[in-house]
């Protein structure tokens, strides 16, 4: 596992050096896919189709899910599954050029094995997994201590605050404040360090693979927002917090306070 791990780094790392470059000579193309809004990069497929072939030359064994070029949907978990967003926060990469990710999620039958988060501007590599515990580059992290609703701060996704599914606009209400950062991996790492007290939002697997498998070896919880386990099968509507926190979201988010 130990050489899987720094090549899994130092791939990624390759791959946000060449994220680095095509953002300083500006030469990106821009496409969109579902919506004006949906925007997809040379850079996202080009980057994706690197870490590929570096995965399965690696790893014959390998199953992937990844967001671009068709690679979007998979039979089943079963075996090893490779989950890649080749950069997660396209929006932010295009007009911020900044506050976007590279990440892979490993999974085994559908456990969790690894996770890796590259901010790639940051430069804050989260790496992790429940066999090995967190490290943020090269330091091991400790579980963060997280206080409560009420004193910390909640990413939720601009759309669902905006019309306020499942009560987020309460949920929101009741923490210190709102961030909408536009990428998941940013927000993930967040909750992972203690900067967030939870994450809401509407996701795929490549968005929540890669920070799912580092959230739950801190045994923080993940689920869609009706409590039910990810499909790793399309988009849902996402929840990630520390365990009494996520129970305090839950009932407000479903209305089932006592
Ligand atoms: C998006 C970002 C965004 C989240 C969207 C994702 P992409 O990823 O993570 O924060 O709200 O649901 O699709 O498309 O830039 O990889
Ligand atoms: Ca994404
Ligand atoms: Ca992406």
């Amino acid at each position: 596992m130990q050489i899987l791990i720094n090549e899994m780094k130092r791939w990624m790392v390759e791959a946000g050096e060449n994220l680095k470059k095509a953002l300083a000579k500006e030469s990106l193309e821009v496409d969109t896919k579902s919506s004006r809004t949906d925007l997809v990069t040379n850079l996202d497929k080009q980057t994706q189709d690197f870490l590929i072939e570096r995965i399965v030359s690696f790893d014959s064994t390998a199953n992937i899910l990844a967001e671009e070029n068709g690679k979007h949907a998979l039979s089943s978990m079963e075996g090893r599954v490779y989950v890649i967003d080749p950069i997660d926060g396209t929006m932010n990469f295009v007009l911020e050029g900044e506050n976007f990710c590279i990440m892979v999620g490993i999974y085994e039958d559908g456990e969790p094995v690894l996770g890796f988060i590259y901010n790639v501007i940051k430069e804050e590599f989260l790496w992790g997994g429940p066999s090995i515990g967190v490290y943020l580059n090269e330091d091991r992290v400790n579980q963060p201590t997280i206080p409560s609703l009420s004193a910390g701060l909640v990413g939720i996704n601009c759309k669902m605050y905006r019309e306020n599914v499942g009560n987020s606009q309460e949920i929101g209400r009741r923490s210190m404040g709102v961030r909408m950062s536009g990428c998941a991996g940013v927000e993930l790492v967040h909750l992972a360090l203690g900067r967030r007290v939870a994450y809401i939002s509407n996701l795929s697997p490549w968005d929540y693979a890669a920070g799912g498998a580092i959230l739950q070896t801190f045994g923080m919880k993940l689920s869609n927002f009706n409590g039910e386990p990810l499909k790793f099968d399309g988009q849902e509507q996402f929840l990630a917090a520390s365990a009494p926190i996520y129970d305090e979201i839950l009932a407000i988010a479903l209305n089932t306070e006592k």
